[in-house]
């Protein structure tokens, strides 16, 4: 049973405040979870509370949260068994009383629904994974690591926000995480070698000032190869493109050009004939759904077009998606919804439609790692947790060499096929 939840103001990796919570049970157990942050964030996201008050923080201080979590979301699930995640999921929606979480906070609500389902793992004495994902757990995921930042990760002038290598010829995951790193550094040589800066952006990977986001994914293939590896058997590339971010008023401005979403969508045609691409995130913008629809007519069959901004982990955005035939991916962000329960709904109704799904991070993180845990539960197949480098982001992969280690033989390597549409 819950005996008492408490919480904290905590960092994050960019020095913003964010919400900790702690749950205590009547047999002793204690666990804690971190709420993370984004930067460039959906308009139809769960309502992350801030306090406003410039005195602290420039404003950005989470203490009504944590208030709220003391003295509203605790007292209403203390005594209640802390195995009943959907029963403690739904009296926190219902204590907060709002559509998107905003009266409490979905920060606050989030931090209390992973801090009870850690707890209810270690009391049952099941690590998180098994405990959440039942005993055919068992999938480890392709790590797609954001090497290159751009967009409002990065002070660059790169529109994109994400350029990724997916390690997806690798046999294990220890393996993939290895040659994901390998070209890590490779990269980083080359970037120098051309006289571009090789400081990090938000999510650990390097933040160049590049001409063009072509250019990225040329630096790559380079360092791709230059490692010794190959593009596209061995490792294939990604990008997200955030473009909401670069979408006003109509028009998408990318690489000093203006382009309307039939444009846009030729210019990803023209990527992917030319680079080993296998996945986009968010190549258009969150409302432009008719975009998004022909979009995903001229390339679904080719590869996996993510929503992030455009489905926000929302079962009924996502529905929306299902229906109207756009994307064919989930990205799964806990924050962006707000619970655990409502989380593994988003991701049970894209796997039910055919939907990939891919676990993700934020560009704001903690060094909480519930997120590689819920990777290998739902079996996903795909995480991305940003570079390897930088602890917040790595904690999240050496977490899942934990998990591959302690799964032994049972442990299996999504590789090429969590990418079913896959073009080689
Ligand atoms: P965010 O970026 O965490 O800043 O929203 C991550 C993403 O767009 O996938
Ligand atoms: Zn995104």
């Amino acid at each position: 049973l819950i005996e008492a939840v408490g919480a904290r103001e905590i960092l994050d990796s960019r020095g913003n405040p964010t919400v900790e919570v702690e749950v205590l049970l009547d047999d002793g157990i204690v666990q804690r979870a971190a709420v993370p942050s984004g930067a460039s964030t959906g308009a139809f996201e769960a309502y992350e509370l801030r306090d406003g008050d410039k005195s602290r923080y420039g404003g950005k201080g989470v203490l009504k949260a944590v208030e709220a979590v003391i003295d509203e979301l605790g007292p209403a699930i203390e005594g209640v068994e802390a195995s009943e995640q959907r029963v403690i999921d739904e009296i926190l929606i219902e204590v907060d009383g709002t559509d998107n979480k905003s009266r409490v906070g979905a920060n606050a609500i989030l931090g209390v629904s992973l801090a009870v389902a850690k707890a209810a793992a270690d009391s049952a004495d099941l690590p998180l994974f098994r405990y959440l994902g039942g005993p055919n757990a068992h999938l480890l995921p392709v790590p797609l690591f954001n090497v290159i930042n751009g967009g409002s990760h990065a002070d660059n002038g790169i529109d994109m926000q994400e350029f990724f290598l997916a390690p997806i010829g690798a046999d294990t995951f220890s393996e993939a995480l290895r040659w994901g790193t390998e070209v890590y550094h490779v990269l980083k040589g080359e970037l120098k070698a051309a006289g571009f800066a090789t400081g990090l952006g938000d999510e650990g990977g390097f933040a160049p000032d590049l001409p063009s986001n072509r250019e990225g994914l040329e630096f790559l293939i380079k360092a791709i190869e230059k490692a010794g590896f190959t593009p596209g058997t061995d490792i294939a590339l990604g990008l997200d493109a955030a473009a909401t971010e670069f979408f006003n008023e109509g028009v998408y401005r990318l690489d000093n050009k203006d382009w309307d979403a039939a444009a846009l969508t030729d210019y990803y045609v023209g990527l992917v004939n030319d680079f080993p691409i296998v996945t986009i995130e968010d190549a258009l913008a969150e409302d432009d759904w008719d975009g998004w629809k022909a979009l995903t007519e001229k390339l679904g069959s080719q590869i996996q077009l993510v929503g992030d901004d455009l489905f926000v982990t929302n079962p009924e955005r996502l529905q929306k998606g299902i229906d109207l035939g756009t994307a064919n991916s989930l990205l799964v962000k806990v924050n962006q919804i707000g619970t655990l329960s409502e989380t593994l709904d988003a991701i049970n109704l894209a796997h039910r439609s055919g939907y990939t799904t891919m676990l993700s991070h934020r560009s704001g993180e903690t060094e909480d790692t519930t997120i590689a845990d819920l990777v290998v539960a739902v079996n996903s197949g795909q995480i991305k947790s940003g570079a390897p480098a930088r602890s917040e982001r790595v904690a999240k992969y050496n977490q899942l060499l934990r998990i591959e280690e302690e799964l032994g033989d049972a442990a299996v390597f999504a590789g090429r096929s969590a990418f079913p549409r896959f073009k080689g």
